[in-house]
Formats: C-alpha cells, sequence, structure tokens
C-alpha cells in the first residue's frame, strides 16, 4: 500500500457506523445509542453477553459484531504497510485434511490465533493434534512452514508411534519428525500454565516453535475447581490462562491448538446433549473453535462454530492408521 491507499483505509475506518457491522441492524444501533455507544470503538470494547444484554441479539452474533469492531480499529490504528506486514506473517499448519483445512479458510490452523477443537471421548481430537504436530514440520514448498511443535499433555494420551505413523503416511523421516516435537506432561494446572511460560524461552534460545499444542486444555481446570463455588476462580484462571496463549501467539506467529472436552448436560432433549467446557470463557478466547463428532461408517463430522470470518460449515474424515483421511460423502450417505 502506498501513502495514498492507506489514507483511504483510514478514512473508511473513521466514515464507518455502526449499522456496518455484521449482525447489527436500525434496531440494535437505536439500542446501542440510547446505552450511550455511539461508534465503533464503544463495541470493540464489549464482551459479547454485554452486547448481547443491551441489544437482545444472540451472543454468537455479537461476538463476531465484537470481532469485526476490533478488526476494523486494528486497521486504523496501524499504517497500511504495517498491516500487509502483519498479514503476510501468517503461517498456516495444515491439518493433514483437506476437508478440515478446507473447512478452517483453506490452508489449516492459522499463526497469530487460537484454535479450539472440542468433543466426546474418542471422537479425534487428539489424532488431530498429533497430526498437525507432524504437518507443522513440512517444508514450505510442501505447505508447512517448516517449524517444531510443543505438545502439552495432560492426560498422558501423546503416543510416540501414532507420530511416526503419521510422519510414514506422509513420506516424511519418523524418527527425526518425532525429534521435533517437544513434549511436556503437564501434572496440574499450575504446571500447565508454567510450561508455556518456558515455551518463549525455548524460541529465544533459536527453537523455530510454530505450534503449541495444548491436550487438553480444560481437564486439570475441570478436575481442581470442582465445586459450585469455584465456579468464577475456574473461569478467571482460564481467562487469563488463555489470554497468555493468545499474546504468545502473537509475538511469536505461532499456532496455538487447544483440545476441549464436553460435559453432557442431561436436561438437554434435543441435539447433541453436550457443552464444551470453560463455557464462553474458551469460546471468547478461541479464533476458531470446531466440534467433532463421531458418524456413521467409522467416519468422523467436524463443524465450524461462530467463526469471525468464515461461514459455519461442516466437513467428514476419517482416522486411520497412517493419517486423517478425506471422505466424499455420496448422496445415499
Ligand atoms: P478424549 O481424549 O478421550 O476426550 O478423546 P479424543 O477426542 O482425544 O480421541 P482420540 O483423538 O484419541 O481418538 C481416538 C480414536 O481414534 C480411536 O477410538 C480410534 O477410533 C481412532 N484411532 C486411533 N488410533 C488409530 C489407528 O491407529 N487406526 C485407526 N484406524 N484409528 C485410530
Ligand atoms: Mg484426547
Amino acid at each position: 500500500m502506498d501513502k495514498e491507499e492507506v489514507k483511504k483505509v483510514k478514512e473508511a475506518v473513521e466514515e464507518t457506523k455502526l449499522a456496518d457491522l455484521p449482525g447489527i441492524g436500525p434496531a440494535a444501533v437505536a439500542k446501542l445509542e440510547a446505552a450511550g455507544v455511539f461508534d465503533i470503538m464503544g463495541v470493540a470494547t464489549m464482551s459479547p453477553p454485554v452486547l448481547s444484554e443491551v441489544t437482545g441479539i444472540g451472543e454468537a452474533v455479537c461476538r463476531k459484531a465484537i470481532q469485526a469492531a476490533r478488526k476494523m480499529l486494528d486497521l486504523g490504528f496501524m499504517d497500511g504497510s504495517e498491516y500487509e506486514k502483519k498479514r503476510e506473517d501468517i503461517i498456516y499448519i495444515p491439518t493433514g485434511s483437506k476437508n478440515i483445512d478446507n473447512l478452517l479458510g483453506g490452508k489449516g490452523v492459522e499463526s497469530k490465533s487460537i484454535t479450539e477443537v472440542f468433543g466426546a471421548f474418542g471422537s479425534g481430537k487428539t489424532q488431530l493434534a498429533l497430526s498437525l504436530a507432524v504437518h507443522v514440520q513440512l517444508p514450505k514448498e510442501k505447505g508447512g512452514p517448516n517449524g517444531k511443535a510443543v505438545y502439552i499433555d495432560t492426560e498422558g494420551t501423546f503416543r510416540p508411534e501414532r507420530i511416526k505413523q503419521f510422519a510414514a503416511g506422509i513420506g516424511a523421516n519418523p524418527e527425526k519428525v518425532l525429534k521435533n516435537i517437544f513434549v511436556a506432561r503437564a501434572f496440574n494446572s499450575d504446571h500447565q500454565i508454567l510450561l508455556v511460560e518456558k515455551i518463549s524461552e525455548m524460541i529465544k534460545n533459536g527453537e523455530p516453535i510454530k505450534l503449541v499444542i495444548i491436550d487438553s486444555l480444560t481437564a486439570h481446570f475441570r478436575a481442581e475447581f470442582a465445586g459450585r463455588g469455584m465456579l468464577a476462580d475456574r473461569q478467571q484462571r482460564l481467562n487469563k490462562y488463555l489470554h497468555d496463549l493468545m499474546k504468545l501467539a502473537e509475538q511469536r506467529n505461532l499456532a496455538v491448538f487447544v483440545t476441549n472436552q464436553v460435559m453432557s448436560n442431561p436436561a438437554m432433549m434435543f441435539g447433541d446433549p453436550t457443552t464444551a467446557i470453560g463455557g464462553n470463557i474458551v469460546g471468547h478466547a478461541s479464533t476458531y473453535r470446531m466440534y467433532l463428532r463421531r458418524s456413521k461408517k467409522d467416519t468422523r463430522v467436524a463443524k465450524l462454530i461462530d467463526s469471525p470470518n468464515l461461514p459455519d460449515n461442516e466437513t467428514v474424515f476419517q482416522v486411520t492408521q497412517d493419517g486423517l483421511k478425506d471422505v466424499i460423502l455420496k448422496s445415499e450417505d
């Protein structure tokens, strides 16, 4: 962008009205103005529940509007070349399934963001994480960022033999691939938090870490803050943790991938009776959220939820011995 274009972008941002935000119609604008919110900045600094309360619009839509507002402001605060550079930097990690890559916008999991995958026991969350830990090592000419991975394992489910199988599946050297993954078993939530602080040190020491996996993000928090009265504490700590992860992702231009269990909600009678642990806090902090479930004929369905810039969509894949495999549905399926 040259100076003239930068000026145009800045003017466009200044001229943006509340009604230009996705999902914000005239009625919502009137309610916002009645509440003293007149510009994009006012929306950008709100939380989805608050915006939802003020406007009466659903939280998912509010979240998108807030994210759009924040994006627009971002544009206003940096000059065009900085902006261009920020986008140029972004790297992508293929998941191993073209279907899932497409679901996430085409190239896989994105740096400078948190991708959360949630689903029931055995739905494929860990398999997807392991596949990413292998694919992050792909060289540029094969569509990868040629980086290393950190795997924070809270459940003891990291499987070196699966890594080797996935590596062999893409024709890479299994032993070398395994060596480029730093695995740590986190024994409790404090330890899990401490391990993230160590990652910055490793990067400073020259390790080209491009992917941080936390499998699972919530298990320890859930176990340690079990009682009803502890919910607020748990959410607060999770919130801070996610904030730190986001900072790490942005500062080091790496992708954060977290898994999350679902808890069953027996009160729900229709649909899938499960909800992601950590509720709103995890949902709002992650940029991309994907829900996995088992489906017929040993297939799995991945569904994108509430993405700020992509349509909510779903796709089908399979877990096989040597990697994730795309499933093309025939009409009789
Ligand atoms: P939790 O961590 O228990 O919440 O589940 P998860 O979502 O992490 O499940 P995970 O990713 O570990 O998926 C386990 C499933 O992957 C198994 O039940 C198998 O169906 C499948 N799977 C794992 N390894 C293999 C393999 O070598 N071959 C095949 N065909 N499937 C596998
Ligand atoms: Mg798992």
